[in-house]
């Protein structure tokens, strides 16, 4: 494996409330301003060999990440502020926080993006490329990214997409093959989205890339082959926090006890600018498809139907712009128990959405990074830890269970690192 010895440089589409939470964050750790709590790559310990022989290194002195020291980043973003603008724009992070960082987070500034209305209706951008054919804006891209490359004096780069989440679709015919998909930038297909053209320009560039919104972006076949053909990593879609991070603790728990579930009722009040764009019904509908698949997959309806065949799930979001970021998640959980009395859970998560998210990036940027350079391409399922929507090889079912996520995770970081996987059975 090559060793992280350069910097490493994190690409990021979309520089909004999560991505600017992730960069200031990152800076405020290297600075010794707070600690990167939730996560996994900074703190967490890994198991190596028996029990009997107490091997619990840090996954960081485990495997060889980059340290956060080498972290460089850039990015493209519609609005044309910088970081520092936009992060005191998001109000994730206090003046304690974002203020002293004001020289460093000024400094970056997003490269005008690859926008097209269509695809997000809510957003009136100005810091856009001209309109050009979709080959002339992926050209545009990889130049930037070979340009962003240049400037920070690496070679190592990751793309973690923090854009907007764009209308849904489905995979169409230039979605099949990478020559279909080349041809669909020759003529401009409308069915090529924004987010294709920086997955597209991050695979090319040989950086590897990962989907943190719900939109299909680099799930399609001819992107996946591309990603294959040219040895990339690549993984998605939509970043795990929140409602659906709580879904994926509780109901494995459900379905281990054996206890049944007749009803979900998920809703949502949130106010930021991603509030505002799902509260356009085609950016919504591609967050509720991502949303809504979680429970099936982990309850497994046609193995227990009687525990789980009626299931009422409902999911909702709200835009409530005096939220701002603080989110509020509602749960109302219907459980059966013994002889089917019925139980009900209530779940009020008051959470901070881009605070649960920053560390994702931080980690996928770390782990996609250490794939590559452990000669891993196409899709990463190990790291379906960290999406609510993993992808997964064609013909497969996603893996939604938190539980089994980790430890699929942890195996393959053993792997990677040159030690057994564990498989919990053995008593020594
Ligand atoms: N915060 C979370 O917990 C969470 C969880 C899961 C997924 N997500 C997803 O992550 C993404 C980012 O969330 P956020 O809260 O930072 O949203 P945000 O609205 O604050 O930031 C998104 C940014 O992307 C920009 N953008 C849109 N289209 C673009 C394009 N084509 N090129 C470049 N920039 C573009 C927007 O101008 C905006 O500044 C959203 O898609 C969201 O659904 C967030």
């Amino acid at each position: 494996m090559t060793k992280a010895n350069d910097n490493l440089l994190v690409l990021l589409p979309g520089m909004g409330a999560v991505a600017t939470t992730f960069v200031a964050g990152v800076e405020a750790v290297r600075r010794g301003m707070a600690r990167p709590l939730g996560s996994v790559t900074q703190l967490q310990t890994i198991r190596i060999g028996k029990r009997s022989e107490g091997r619990n290194p840090l996954i960081k002195d485990f495997v060889d990440l980059a340290p956060l020291e080498h972290l460089r980043f850039a990015g493209w973003d519609v609005y044309p502020d910088s970081a520092f603008d936009a992060a005191r724009r998001a109000s994730v992070l206090s003046n304690e926080h974002v203020a002293p960082l004001q020289d460093f987070l000024s400094e970056i500034q997003p490269m005008p993006a690859a926008f097209d209305q269509e695809f997000v209706k809510r957003l009136h951008g100005t810091n856009v490329k001209p309109t050009k054919s979709k080959r002339e804006l992926a050209e545009a891209l990889r130049q930037d990214i070979r340009d962003a490359k240049a400037k920070h004096g690496t070679n190592r780069a990751v793309m973690i997409w923090c854009g907007s989440t764009e209308v849904y679709t489905q995979p169409s015919a230039c979605h099949q093959s990478i020559e279909a998909f080349e041809k669909g930038l020759d003529e401009n297909d409308p069915a090529i989205a924004p987010s294709q053209l920086y997955a597209y320009a991050a695979i090319c560039e040989k950086v590897p890339y990962a989907n943190g919104a719900p939109n299909l972006s680099a799930d399609n076949r001819a992107l996946v082959a591309l990603a294959e053909q040219n040895g990339v990593p690549i993984a998605g879609k939509d970043f795990k926090t929140g409602q659906t991070l709580m879904k994926t603790i509780l109901a494995p728990g459900f379905k281990a006890r054996m206890l049944g579930v007749q009803g979900w009722f998920s809703t949502n009040i949130l106010g930021n600018r991603d509030g505002e764009v799902l509260d356009d019904p085609g950016s919504f509908r591609a967050k509720e498809v991502t949303k809504s698949s979680v429970l099936d997959a982990i309850l497994q309806p046609e193995l227990y139907p009687e525990l789980y065949k009626d299931l009422y799930h409902k999911v909702r979001i709200n835009y409530y712009p005096p939220r701002g970021d603080e989110k509020e998640g509602w749960d109302n959980i219907d459980i059966r128990g013994w002889l089917g009395y019925p139980m009900q859970i209530k779940v009020d998560f008051l959470c901070r959405d881009s605070i649960l998210a920053a560390p994702i990036v931080l980690d996928l940027a770390l782990f996609l990074d250490l794939a590559a350079r452990s000669g891993r391409s196409g899709i990463q399922e190990w790291l379906s830890f960290y999406f609510k929507s993993p992808q997964v090889a064609e013909g497969h079912v996603p893996e939604h269970d938190l539980f089994i996520q980790h430890f699929r995770l942890k195996n393959t970081l053993r792997v990677i690192g040159g030690e057994s996987p564990i498989d919990h059975l053995a008593e020594d």
